[in-house]
């Protein structure tokens, strides 16, 4: 089971004066269970790759499967392939429009006819540090980490098997970046595939991710993480990206020192 991207390009605005060509021939396979990171700097199409994960955009060129089944042909049942693919917008707070986070909740599960048992709920107020107390709560008066974490829970009720995040922990503070990023590894280690646009490659050194780099609309780089760390540095620079200390220190490990490498993986 996968989201099988083959071949795909996708232009926005075709024969307007704005006509862009936003991602052109990429192919991917997000195989169950997998973790992806996917990087590159702004404008290099990542926003629009990811949105076609679950036909939010359909490709003019190539194909996208969800478990087999292709987004946009006739028979493909799109609300079943929302409903696998649960997608994390960069300000999901910005969706909220019901009274309470109770309420914010049960909205896509009952979307999808689905029922959402109390148990499940507590499971992600939990696991995202939020209590339970704040269920009738108004989802406009929480803090900014608060809001996002709501966000985040309210697309994993809906229990998709693929969770794709889009720069989740962007404008948030050190505590709550963690806390998120804790969560999307605890979700991963359930079996969750996820798939994740971020600035902070170093959060996830540990779980030894995926990575796809951008540059441009096309793929710079896919493959394993170790191969990643060890691109040239002109390489890297192209797409936009600079090592931390910790991705720098695990570089020099993993050339000189496995033993070393294992040791900063889990800091
Ligand atoms: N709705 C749109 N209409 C026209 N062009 C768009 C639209 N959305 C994105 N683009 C263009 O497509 C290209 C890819 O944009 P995209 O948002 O996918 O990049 P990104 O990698 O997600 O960038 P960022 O890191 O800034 O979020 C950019 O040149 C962008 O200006
Ligand atoms: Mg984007």
């Amino acid at each position: 089971m996968s989201i099988a991207v083959d071949n795909i390009s996708y232009t926005y605005g075709i024969n307007t004066p704005f006509e862009k060509t936003a991602i052109k021939d990429i192919s991917i396979e997000i195989s169950n269970g997998d973790l992806w990171l996917f990087v590159g700097h702004t404008g290099s199409g990542k926003s629009t790759l990811i949105n076609t994960f679950n036909g939010l955009i359909l490709p003019q060129k190539g194909s996208v499967s969800v478990d087999g089944e292709v987004t946009g042909n006739k028979n493909t049942n799109m609300k079943k392939i929302r409903n696998k693919v649960g997608l994390i917008f960069q300000y999901p707070e910005a969706q909220f429009f019901l009274p309470t986070i109770y309420e914010e909740l049960m909205y896509g599960p009952k979307n999808f006819g689905m029922s959402l048992g109390k148990e499940e709920i507590k499971f992600y107020m939990e696991m995202f540090s939020l209590p339970l107390a704040y269920l009738n709560k108004s989802p406009f008066n929480l803090s900014g980490g608060e809001t996002r974490k709501v966000a985040i829970i309210s697309v994993l009720c809906c229990n998709p098997q693929y969770v794709v995040f889009d720069e989740p922990t962007v404008g948030l503070d050190y505590t709550s970046r963690m806390e998120v990023v804790k969560a999307i590894k605890r979700l991963n280690t359930m079996g969750k595939s996820i798939v994740l646009v971020t600035h902070w490659i170093s959060d996830f050194i540990h779980l030894k991710p995926k990575v796809l780099v951008m540059n441009d609309g096309q793929a710079l780089f896919k493959g394993n993480f170790d191969d990643f760390i060890q691109l040239d540095r002109p390489v890297l620079e192209q797409a936009g990206i600079r090592f931390d200390q910790k991705l720098e220190l695990y570089r020099c490990a993993l050339v000189h020192n496995k033993d070393i490498r294992d040791k900063i993986s889990i800091i």
